[in-house]
């Protein structure tokens, strides 16, 4: 019998993942829980919640699911591994992602920061801090240079950490933070060395024991061209990354994921699913600017399109604990994507625009991120509204057609950056 996945997730990168899985001969049917306007033209919507534990449960009973695939962090970190574990009726059925003592990985930067220096994994010097331990705090800072990056220990939708140009403005964020500013998840903040290079996304699926390597990407998370303005949750992004060529990679694997999987081990940590390895480049020597323990988004609207391989039978690999005995073969064309986002993103914006033109893309893949369907018309639903994704030969023309394609899709007040990998 072949497969029936429920994905779970709402985003481009879920409507990427279920391109890619329903692609597989393996996959009898595709639902994605609660999915978006693109991802119900691969599978099955249903209207339940990435993190409603006991409706996902129905519906894996209902319909027989026996593959579970985590999109987003939220539900990883609610544990939703260990709810199928714990379940008599659920147990036998994968789910790939961490457990919840693995999404502690993303879930809490000192965490993350000390499991890194108890496996000596290359990444900036820290200290983390409290409100008892404000005072300290404030020295610590002295102690570095300008730059300071100040990091709120848990999860903050991607807002929480800050890079402050002087001393005086860094003691008084470390006051606000730990006074409360990101709720709970400043109660302690981590104060980190600053590193300067250009950032890398590393992707790895693990089994527990061994793993594979994806395709590295870069995102682009400034809203402006050229990296200017406001942060975002991802204008666009490229696949390869040039200066990640055979010999930078090969640092990575032996300084950063392999040490990864084998410390996840060694501390008893069950981890079966995607690490995310947010690198920096600094002086030809990769770091870790932080795990997460998902797929990046937008990086999966490029990785997915350079994995040659059927992704079920990784994810096989990865349910049967045999992923060694897996290959991953990668696409050797460029990838790249662009994101059409709302106006006035990511400040206000309007939703339920009317979106046209998206039958007439051609030869380019879209990925809804945040659309609906109201009254049968595709309509936005989000900051993040489509990702156009292309192959080239190389970036360049990877990028030339998305740019082509995405000016063919209309919705009141577009933006997109028309230089997404061209600083490479
Ligand atoms: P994070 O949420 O940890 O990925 O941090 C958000 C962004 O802040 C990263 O993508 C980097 O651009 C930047 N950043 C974080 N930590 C550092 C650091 N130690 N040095 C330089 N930039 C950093
Ligand atoms: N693109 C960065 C992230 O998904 O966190």
């Amino acid at each position: 019998m072949g497969y029936r996945v429920l994905l779970l997730g709402s985003g481009g990168r879920e409507h990427a993942l279920a391109w890619k899985i329903a692609q597989s001969p393996k996959v009898d049917k595709l639902f994605i829980a609660p999915g978006n306007a693109g991802t119900s033209s691969v599978g099955e919507n249903v209207a339940i919640k990435a993190d409603d534990f006991e409706s996902i449960r129905t519906l894996c009973l209902n319909e027989s699911v026996n593959m579970v695939v985590v999109g987003p962090e939220d539900p990883l970190v609610k544990g939703i591994y260990d709810y199928f574990k714990s379940d008599s009726e659920l147990a036998d059925i994968p789910v790939i992602g961490p457990s919840r003592a693995g999404a502690v990985l993303e879930g809490s930067k000192d965490f993350a920061k000390g499991f890194m220096q108890r496996h000596n994994i290359p990444t900036a010097a820290y200290r983390t801090f409290t409100s008892e331990t404000i005072q300290q705090g404030k020295e610590f800072l002295r102690t570095l240079n300008a730059p300071y990056v100040l990091k709120a220990d848990g999860l903050c939708a991607g807002k929480g950490v800050l890079i402050l140009d002087s001393l005086d403005e860094a003691e008084k964020e470390l006051e606000q933070m730990l006074g409360g500013m990101f709720g709970n998840a400043s109660s302690r903040v981590v104060i980190e060395e600053f590193m300067s290079g250009i950032e890398c996304s590393v992707f790895a699926l693990t089994d527990g024991n061994d793993y594979v390597i994806l395709p590295e990407a870069k995102d682009y998370k400034r809203i402006g061209e050229g990296d200017t303005g406001l942060n975002t949750g991802g204008m666009g992004s490229v696949s390869p990354v040039p200066f990640a060529d055979e010999e930078w990679m090969q640092k990575v694997e032996d300084r950063i994921v392999r040490p990864t999987v084998t410390g996840l081990k060694a501390e008893g940590i069950d981890y079966k699913g995607f690490i995310f390895f947010g690198l920096i480049n600094v002086d030809g020597n990769p770091k870790v600017i932080e795990y997460n323990v998902r797929m990046g988004d937008p990086e999966t609207e490029t990785v997915m399109l350079r994995i040659k391989s059927d992704i079920m039978d990784l994810f096989e690999g990865v349910a049967t604990g045999t992923l060694a005995a897996r290959k991953i073969e990668f696409d050797q064309r460029s990838a790249v994507c662009v994101m059409l986002v709302s106006g006035g993103y990511p400040g206000s914006y309007r939703k339920g625009l009317a979106i046209s033109g998206i039958d007439d893309v051609d030869g380019s893949i879209v990925f809804h991120a945040g659309t609906t369907v109201k009254d049968n018309n595709i309509v936005t639903n989000g900051g993040r509204v489509i990702a156009v994704s292309s192959y080239g030969q190389n970036l360049k023309e990877a990028l030339g057609k998305s740019m082509g394609e995405a000016a063919k899709i209309c919705f009141e007040g577009k933006y997109f950056r028309r230089d997404i990998g061209q600083d490479l």
